[in-house]
């Protein structure tokens, strides 16, 4: 055995989506496994993972300047390892690009790093960026590093969509489901461990299939199981794709009160010129359709979204029309991004980026200049209301303060009392806001 196997201490660093703060914690159990203790201080680590995204350009440029940092802080022999989407996207690229990189390991090969830890001992490099069309890491049990009443579960992986501007399917590859047994034992060591809230997790969650001889698990059917055998636990879920949440999806929500009413669905554009050019197989009359069926069902569900800005060939009359169906809608939040132009995609090769960067910046300032009035408004509506609320612990800001989330996943800060501790259930009065956090009391009245 080398002699660094002497002191195994490794330091994770994550970007991205849930998705990689899900394998963060699959990479954790498997790090342990090998021995290796995680620390939260880079030098104290002969091992350092950085868990990459690729989703856009400036996700991938902070990356490569955080490893510029890390090169001048660490010590000469500890191993640098990129793993994650970054890792599948640029694969041998940024091991022959970058001397600090050690290892490049992509979001399918995890279990593979007990082999590519002892090669790097060894100073051999190495690439692992297979993509499996079965991998669901059902084997392994994900470690948290953080404290926190609420934890993910990936229920599938990868997406079949190909929406024309995304590289996630070159990245994480074919849509998989786990099987719902192991999903059960997840959801069963995580009450163990005291977790109250479960955020099911995958690129298009609406897309969870599982077949067992003649009977299909569909992702309402998934969903309607675990709130029913798990009362005690609140259970919410993202991603949907609009083209696929079903009304089954929406009654369940409905008919389950230990599933949060919030639901995350993106629209991306208001234009069915861009939609069609982006392959989102929807258009806006069925996008609003489906948001008044949602408010039909679920009258106080929260709905958020993601908006993407300055795509291909987006005209004026296009960006207006974005702006013109947020403000029917008027979202509780939203995700929003200045189209990035990523290579491989179909976009990247058939279409042309024809828009200025000034451009994009402009239409995507006068889109968050707009859901920042809808947030306000929709955060207003909770004053006066009472919430029940799961502490999740501290507020970052005071420690005199709790911070929670309530029934429509909103952030909720008030003041600590005593006998009270995360995990626990509270009333309280909502007084004012900031964006879409929410500030109260709590209270003995009820709602
Ligand atoms: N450029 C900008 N935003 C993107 N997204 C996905 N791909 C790109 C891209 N190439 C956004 C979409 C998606 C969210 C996760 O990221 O809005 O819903
Ligand atoms: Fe990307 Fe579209 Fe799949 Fe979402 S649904 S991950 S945007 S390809």
């Amino acid at each position: 055995m080398n002699e660094y196997f002497k002191e195994k201490n490794f330091y994770i660093e994550t970007y991205g989506c849930q998705m990689n703060f899900y394998d963060t914690e699959i990479v954790v159990s498997i790090m342990n496994k090998m021995g290796f203790n995680y620390t939260n201080n880079i030098q104290y680590a002969n091992v350092i993972l950085i868990n990459t995204c690729s989703i856009r350009q400036n996700a991938e440029d902070l990356i490569i300047k955080r490893l510029n940092t890390i090169k001048n802080i660490i010590h000469s022999d500890t191993i640098v390892g990129i793993i994650g989407c970054m890792a599948e996207r640029l694969k041998h690229k940024l091991l022959n690009e970058n001397e600090l990189i050690t290892f490049v390991v992509g979001p399918d090969s995890y279990e593979e790093l007990p082999e590519v830890l002892f090669k790097a001992f060894n100073k051999i490099k190495s690439c692992n960026v297979t993509l499996s069309r079965t991998q669901t890491y059902d084997n392994i049990i994900p470690t948290s590093i953080n404290k926190n009443i609420y934890s993910y579960i990936s229920i599938m992986r990868g997406c079949d969509n190909m929406c024309t501007f995304c590289v996630v399917p070159f990245t994480r590859g074919r849509e998989r489901s786990k099987n719902p047994v192991s999903i059960f034992k997840e959801i069963d060591v995580l009450l163990s461990k005291n977790i109250k809230k479960i955020i099911l997790i995958g690129q298009n969650v609406d897309s969870y299939k599982w077949k067992k001889n003649n009977d299909v698990v569909d992702f309402s059917c998934l969903l309607d199981q675990i709130a029913k055998k798990f009362p005690e636990l609140i259970i919410t879920f993202t991603t949907s794709h609009p083209k696929d949440m079903t009304e089954d999806v929406i009654y369940t929500i409905s008919n389950n009160k230990n599933i949060l009413k919030y639901i995350h669905l993106p629209i991306q554009s208001g234009s069915n010129k861009i939609l069609n050019l982006m392959k989102r197989k929807y258009d806006t009359e069925t996008f609003l359709q489906k948001i008044h069926f949602i408010r039909q069902i679920i009258p106080n569900c929260s709905i958020s979204t993601d908006i993407m800005t300055g795509f291909c060939g987006e005209t004026e009359k296009d960006h207006s029309e974005t702006l013109n169906i947020m403000e029917k809608i008027k979202f509780n939040f939203a995700y929003m991004f200045k189209y990035s132009n990523r290579e491989g995609t179909y976009a990247s090769k058939k279409m042309q980026d024809n828009l200025s960067d000034s451009e994009k910046n402009n239409r995507l300032q006068e889109i968050i200049e707009l859901q920042k009035k809808h947030t306000l408004l929709r955060s207003s509506q909770f004053i006066g209301k009472y919430c029940n609320i799961l502490i999740n612990g501290r507020s970052k800001k005071s420690n005199k303060d709790f911070v929670g989330f309530n029934e429509q996943n909103y952030k909720v800060i008030f003041p600590k009392k005593d006998n009270l501790y995360p995990g626990k259930y509270v009333n309280v009065l909502i007084q004012s806001y900031s964006h879409n956090t929410l500030i109260g009391k709590i209270s003995d009245e009820k709602r």
